[in-house]
């Protein structure tokens, strides 16, 4: 089975970034740490980050030919790409919405996900530990087939 890892704009800077809000654990670590939990899991991971829409909307298209579940985070993409939310609905490969911090308790306009419809489910508000909840929580629902 293998997953892609897809981190939006600014999420290169974790580790620097507001770490009052964000913590400071890099996206190197979150990457190395889920690398441990893909594992155990036996599953295969790529990861890809990028701070321009387009490409984003290019890692998801290969996604969905060469991945069998997507754990994103589209940062602040979230809350008005159309062309993201579109992305993820034209694959076929099952995608799990990702934020570090808990978007529903910060500004207003953190509270509207334009991609949370076509995701399988999505996770917040842990911090970098979201990422490895995530993860396993995909990973168990397509393994049980009760994702798809
Ligand atoms: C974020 C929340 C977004 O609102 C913000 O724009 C980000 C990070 C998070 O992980 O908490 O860049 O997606």
């Amino acid at each position: 089975m293998k997953i892609m890892v897809i981190n939006g704009p600014n999420l290169n800077l974790l580790g620097t970034r507001e770490p009052e809000m964000y913590g400071d654990t890099t996206l190197e670590t979150i990457e190395t740490r889920l690398a441990s939990l893909a594992h155990e899991l036996d599953v295969e991971l790529e990861f890809v980050q990028s701070n321009s829409e387009g490409e984003l909307i290019d890692h998801i298209h290969r996604a969905g030919t060469r991945a069998d579940g997507i754990v994103i985070n589209p940062a602040a993409y979230t809350h008005y790409s159309i062309a993201i939310r579109d992305a993820l609905a034209a694959v076929s490969a099952p995608a799990v919405e990702v934020h570090m911090t808990n978007v529903h308790g910060r500004e207003p306009f953190r509270r509207r996900s334009v991609v949370s419809a076509v995701c399988v489910g999505g996770l917040w508000g842990f911090g970098a530990a979201t990422y490895e909840g995530a993860l396993r929580l995909l990973v168990d629902g397509l393994n049980a087939d009760e994702i798809s």
